[in-house]
């Protein structure tokens, strides 16, 4: 019998398997991190600190855009300027500005400081440009600008040679006149310049719950009550259709979702304040926060020979605990190209085959979902994905034979049927000591 122990050490077999897979996935490519400026004087930053170095290290490429609203906010103060802002952007005149720049670098350097204890080259430099927001609906933006364009052959120097670049919010017009941006909008225009894998945004109280928002109607996974994953066009609908967002919610759902549909692969919102919050969200699958993906993340395609071991991994617990009938290496060899897989990350996550039988009937067999990936939507979608199939192949009948998943089939339309409704060549392999209940959805 298993013990606590044995299972503790699976558990960290299963860490390390994909630790390693994403490890590698990743190395050569770019993350742009934006953290916010709560976060870099925290007292725990040393530690995210530490977890960008386990990055780095791992061959990740990364730039740093810390934010310094927090710092510039109580030098203002020191000095008796006020401090104005409208929406996310703060309006500065031209006594407050020579005191932003200071305090925007006065960040980087923290910044780079940490990073230095941890032993990694970091530059922080003049990369970016800007022009001014100017005046809209009648306010007058002052020195607060746009960003215009980063210098994007210089960084990708600065990372092939091993640096990390920080980007201090401060952006300069082809004049030379500074301009203080939003660190928001440079880690968004960053990511999309230098096509960057990944777009981060840390702060310290960043969640993204269900409850108390509208979802859009797909494209939306919630696990635990934390929204998981969302599309980028749902996404977008998201910012616009919750007027509870806050300001920093709404800017970074906007910018995130404009990212993830202009090539950033991916854009992950996270709270930094969770011990290995980004490690979490990069190195295991479901991650800790919330993440925008395109269409292509989360892919359905007919399943390869290759698949052969990770299909039979995925249906394991289930054959196991006799749910699903005994499947080996030689059954998936005849049939693995009736299969499609569920691929998330590079891993099989879901299976499912649509078997024919003559030109009416098909049978839906094997369909299993990681059980850490359950509860998704995964299950449905190899579902639909077949319906599809069967519909462009005039198939007139679905059927399956299942002995306790009944509910679920009924839940999205199946009807229990009898053996007789069956083709004749599958009512002979019925396995009557198996006693499995028989499903039909008509199409
Ligand atoms: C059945 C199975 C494929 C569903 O996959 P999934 O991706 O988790 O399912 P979805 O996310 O698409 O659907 C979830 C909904 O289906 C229902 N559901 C899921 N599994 C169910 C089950 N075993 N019995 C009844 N209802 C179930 C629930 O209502 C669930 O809603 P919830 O998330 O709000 O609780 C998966 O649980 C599995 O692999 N089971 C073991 C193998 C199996 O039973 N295969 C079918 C044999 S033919």
């Amino acid at each position: 019998m298993a013990t606590a122990d044995d299972q503790l050490i699976q558990d960290n077999v299963d860490l390390i398997r994909e630790v390693f897979l994403y490890a590698n996935r990743f190395r050569g490519k770019r993350f742009v991190i934006q953290i916010g400026s709560e976060l870099v004087e925290d007292q725990w930053f040393p530690s995210i600190v530490r977890d960008l170095g386990i990055l780095h290290r791992a061959g990740i490429q990364i730039i740093l855009v810390p934010g310094a609203g927090k710092r510039i906010d109580e030098v203002l103060h020191k000095y008796g300027l006020p401090i104005v802002r409208k929406g996310t952007t703060r309006i500065s005149d031209d006594e407050a500005m020579p005191l932003i720049k200071m305090a925007a670098f006065d960040v980087a350097n923290a910044v780079l400081t940490q990073l230095t204890s941890q032993k990694i080259d970091a530059m922080i430099g003049n990369w970016v440009r800007a022009r001014a927001i100017g005046v809209r609906d009648g306010v007058d933006f002052q020195n607060a600008g746009l960003v215009a364009g980063v210098n994007e052959e210089f960084l990708t120097k600065v990372l092939a040679e091993g640096h990390v670049p920080i980007l201090p919010c401060i952006g300069w017009s082809a004049t030379g006149k500074p301009y203080n941006i939003s660190s928001l909008e440079l880690a968004a225009t960053t990511a999309e310049k230098m096509k960057a894998e990944k777009l981060f945004f840390l702060d310290d109280d960043l969640e993204f719950d269900a409850e108390g928002h509208l979802l859009p109607p797909d494209g939306v996974l919630v696990k635990e009550g934390r929204i998981t994953r969302m599309l980028a066009r749902s996404a977008a609908s998201f910012a616009e259709t919750n007027d509870n967002l806050d300001d920093l919610e709404y800017e970074i759902m906007r910018l995130g979702s404009h990212a993830a549909l202009h090539g950033v692969q991916r854009v992950h919102y996270l709270n930094g304040m969770v011990d290995g919050a980004i490690l979490r969200e990069v190195f295991t699958a479901l991650g800790q926060g919330t993440m925008i993906y395109t269409d292509e993340f989360e892919d359905i395609r007919p399943m390869r020979s290759e698949d052969i071991p990770e299909v039979l991994r995925v249906m394991e617990p289930s054959i196991s605990a006799g749910i699903l009938v005994q499947r080996d290496e030689d059954y998936m060899l005849r049939m693995y190209e009736h299969f499609a897989v569920y691929v998330a990350d590079g891993a099989v996550r879901g299976c499912c085959a649509l078997v024919p039988y003559g030109s009416q009937h098909a049978e839906i067999a094997g369909l299993a979902v990681d059980q850490n990936f359950a509860h998704l939507g995964i299950g449905n979608k190899l579902l639909s994905y077949f319906r599809n199939v069967a519909h462009e192949r005039s198939i007139r009948h679905l059927f399956l034979l299942t002995t306790q998943t009944g509910d679920y089939f009924e839940s999205i339309g199946f009807r229990q049927a009898s053996l007789e409704q069956l083709p004749p060549e599958r009512q002979a392999s019925y396995n009557p000591q198996r006693k499995s209940r028989i499903y039909i959805l008509p199409l």
